[in-house]
Parts: structure tokens; C-alpha cells; sequence
């Protein structure tokens, strides 16, 4: 019974998050009034599961903010609003050559989740043949952002890439990036901040903290979104591991992609090369053996940046841990996020003097990240964890709603709810979790 309605209710959320004429779907009213990156590929899943058409309508809509260069922005302006800061007119796309002439973007990326999400519209689809028809057109587009990504943002050539900035990671005010922000002195700027309107101040990045996000801003607007000059330049720059996860994963969904479509021999030998040395490093460099666990890697300053976070378990998702390795990750995971008064999974390592339960990437937990979780242990046989990630998830939602995150701690489950309402990845990927195959 409850299912049938948290079903009605996720695909209310979604349709009434869907802009018709454009064909996307803004990921909260108000608070998120655009298109952004890795939320569509997350929505489009959501829709496979009972309007296909949608689902492709969200593929495509993204991919037409694609920029000739290969490069997919994290926001796509496909429509006016006042209720977000900062806007099209901030992020002026214009600057580079190759973005588009017709629509406005940002100049910024997020977890490049496509190509995973063309697989699971494939393994989602009925009709096999209908999603193929679909998928060819548009699969070069992703391989081409994947090789964009290795030709501007791997300076040492490893395929490991970098963000340039912390809206690129998706985890936008995780404890991780203060490191960073320690080392910058942004200006004070001026500049009215909308976020802030819509949620209660406490639960948001503080404004230093927003200074130093457009610091970094515009010094990559200042140089015209010059890829070298950024890898030169930004005081931020990180390999950060759920973003080189997700591009992992998504080279083995295209390749797997590409074997269906057949005659694509080259491709799936140069996204197997990038393949195996994007594993080989990540493993090398992005390991921490003492805390058993996978970290971040901040260039600018060539160091480990050594904290847990939900994003450290992702390689799960993307198969890079031996097996070895997945038990000690996985005894990490147990130890410090999934104790007796605790759901799973917190946004940062609740043993940490830095974690914060209300406060966004702080603490909270989010349904997307307990998605990607929830299918890494499946992955590697974890079945009784997965279960409980998967049963803490459809909890969380089912007694408060579409959410955009909750309070990891049990004592406060009545009032754990925050940010968004009626938040579209929250509804997506619960439809998932119900409709599983
Ligand atoms: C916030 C989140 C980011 C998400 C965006 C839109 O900025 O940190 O991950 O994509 O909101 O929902």
C-alpha cells in the first residue's frame, strides 16, 4: 500500500518539477529554478521507469547546453528566473569560443553522470530497440565530453581529472574544501544572495565561504574559462573522488554501450585505455591506507586531503576497489557512518570534530549519495548493507517526503528533514529503489 503511494507521490514531484515547453526538470521551485547537470541524469532515471519519453526529453534538453569542445556545464539557463544567485549574467558563458550561441550555461561542470544514466535507461526501457535509436545519436556526445575531460583537465596525464571549483564536486560546502578556502583571501563582494531567502541561513554555506566561491569564479572568467589558464591559476584543484568514480563508471556504461550499438571498435579501445590507468591512479593516489579508506587529492597544494566523506565509498559504484580493499572501505563505512544511532549514510564523517548534521554537506544524509552507495555494495556482494541503506532511504522519505537531505541521527528522526521540498532526485531515485528490476 504505502509503495503505490510513495510512487503517485515521486512522480507527482516530477511532473510538477517538469517544464513542458522546454523539456527539463528544475530539481526544487524556488531554490533551484534551471537545469542542472547531474540532476537531470538522476530525474531522467526516475522517468524511465514510467514515461520514456521524458527521460530522453532530460538527456537531450542537457546535451543541448553541450559546448562545442566536448564540455557539459553543471546549469543550463534554459529559461529566466530571479530566484537564484548567481545567474546567467553572473556566469557568462559567452566568454569561451566554444559555448553555445543560444543558450546560456555556466562555466563549470558537475559529476559527469551521463553516461551511466544512458545504461540504466537502456537496462530500465521495454523497448530495447525505441532506447538504442535514442542512445546513438546522442552517445558520441558523452564520449566526446569524456575525452574532453582527459585533453583539458588531467595535466599530469594519469585520467584522474580535476574540479576547479566545489560546485563541480555536487558536495558543494563539505568540510573537505576548507583546507582550500584557508589558503585563498577573497574579496568582499557585493551581491545579494538568494539561497538564503528560500532556507534557513544556519543550514547554508556561510558568505566567506560564498566570497571564496566567486573568487574562484572569477578568476577563471577573468582568463575567459581558459582551460589552461585555470589548471595554472585556480587556488582550487582537486581530484576529487566521487566526481572520477562517476567518470569511471560512465566509460564502462559507454563501453558497454557501444559493444550493443557494435561497429565502435576504436572507441571502446580508447575509453578501455583511459579505463585501466583511471583505475591503476586512483587506486595509487586516492588511497589513504591508514584510514582505510579513499580521500581526496588537492593539486594545487599536492596533498592528501584525508577525511571520510559519503563521496569517499562511491569507488564501490564504479568498481575500482579490489576486493581487499572493498572489505577494509567497507569496515570504514561501519565503523564511523553506520553506528547503532545512526541511518546511513551522513554526508561527512560523523566522528569528525567537523561534522555538522543539519548543515548540507556537512552532515546530512542525501538520497543520491545513498543511491550510489546502495548500488557499490550490491556491486561487490555487501547484501545485507545494501538492504539497510536501501530500507534507512525509503524511511527517510516515506515519513517526511521528497526531502533534499535529513539528519543522519536517529534521536532526531521527527525533525530530520531539510532544505527542498519537493526535491526531484529525491523522487527519482526513490522510484528507482521501489521499481527495482
Ligand atoms: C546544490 C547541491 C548540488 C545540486 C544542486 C541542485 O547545489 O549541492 O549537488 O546539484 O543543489 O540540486
Amino acid at each position: 500500500m504505502y509503495k503505490t503511494n510513495l510512487i503517485e507521490g515521486a512522480k507527482k514531484v516530477l511532473n510538477s518539477n517538469f517544464n513542458e515547453e522546454k523539456g527539463f526538470t528544475i530539481p526544487c521551485e524556488g531554490l533551484y529554478p534551471f537545469q542542472w547537470h547531474w540532476d537531470s541524469g538522476f530525474i531522467a532515471i526516475g522517468y524511465a521507469h514510467y514515461d520514456i519519453e521524458k527521460a530522453k526529453r532530460e538527456v537531450e534538453s542537457l546535451l543541448s547546453g553541450q559546448w562545442e569542445n566536448g564540455f557539459i556545464p553543471h546549469i543550463i539557463f534554459h529559461n529566466e528566473s530571479d530566484t537564484y544567485f548567481p545567474g546567467p549574467d553572473y556566469h557568462r558563458s559567452d566568454l569561451h569560443p566554444s559555448s553555445p550561441k543560444t543558450i546560456k550555461t555556466t562555466g563549470i561542470t558537475q559529476p559527469p553522470v551521463l553516461g551511466f544514466v544512458l545504461k540504466e535507461i537502456f537496462d530500465i526501457a521495454r523497448d530495447k530497440q525505441d532506447v538504442l535509436e535514442f542512445i546513438r545519436p546522442n552517445i558520441d556526445k558523452i564520449f566526446k565530453n569524456h575525452e574532453h575531460f582527459y585533453k583539458y583537465r588531467d595535466p599530469h596525464d594519469e585520467s584522474l581529472v580535476y574540479i576547479y571549483h566545489n560546485w563541480e564536486s555536487g558536495t558543494d560546502n563539505s568540510p573537505i574544501w576548507d583546507e582550500i578556502w584557508k589558503t585563498m583571501d577573497p574579496p568582499k563582494y557585493k551581491y545579494e544572495r538568494k539561497d538564503t531567502t528560500h532556507v534557513d541561513a544556519s543550514q547554508r554555506p556561510t558568505n566567506r565561504e560564498y566570497d571564496c566561491y566567486l573568487h574562484l569564479l572569477e578568476i577563471a572568467k577573468a582568463h575567459n574559462y581558459d582551460d589552461a589558464k585555470i589548471a595554472e591559476l585556480s587556488p582550487f584543484l582537486v581530484q576529487d573522488p566521487l566526481f572520477n568514480a562517476i567518470l569511471i563508471k560512465s566509460n564502462e556504461a559507454l563501453i558497454e554501450l557501444y559493444q550493443i550499438l557494435g561497429d565502435n571498435h576504436e572507441k571502446i579501445e580508447t575509453l578501455k585505455s583511459w579505463q585501466e590507468k583511471a583505475k591503476n591512479r586512483f587506486e595509487e593516489k586516492l588511497y589513504h591506507e591508514e584510514l582505510g579508506s579513499y580521500v581526496y587529492y588537492d593539486l594545487r597544494n599536492e596533498k592528501q586531503i584525508a577525511y571520510c566523506t559519503s563521496s569517499t565509498f562511491t569507488p564501490l559504484f564504479a568498481g575500482i576497489p579490489s576486493k581487499e580493499r572493498a572489505n577494509k572501505l567497507v569496515e570504514r563505512f561501519k565503523q564511523n557512518f553506520g553506528s547503532e544511532d545512526l541511518f546511513l549514510c551522513a554526508s561527512f564523517d560523523p566522528k569528525s570534530m567537523y561534522f555538522n548534521p543539519k548543515k548540507y554537506w556537512r552532515g546530512p544524509v542525501w538520497i543520491n549519495l545513498n543511491w550510489l552507495i546502495y548500488r557499490g555494495l550490491k556491486r561487490y556482494g555487501y547484501v545485507q548493507l545494501a538492504e539497510r541503506i536501501k530500507k534507512e532511504t525509503i524511511n527517510y522519505i516515506e515519513h517526511h517526503g521528497f526531502y533534499e537531505y535529513f539528519d543522519a541521527r536517529k534521536e532526531m528522526f521527527d525533525n530530520s528533514a531539510y532544505g527542498g521540498k519537493n526535491f526531484s532526485w529525491s523522487a527519482a531515485l526513490t522510484l528507482d529503489l521501489l521499481n527495482e528490476l
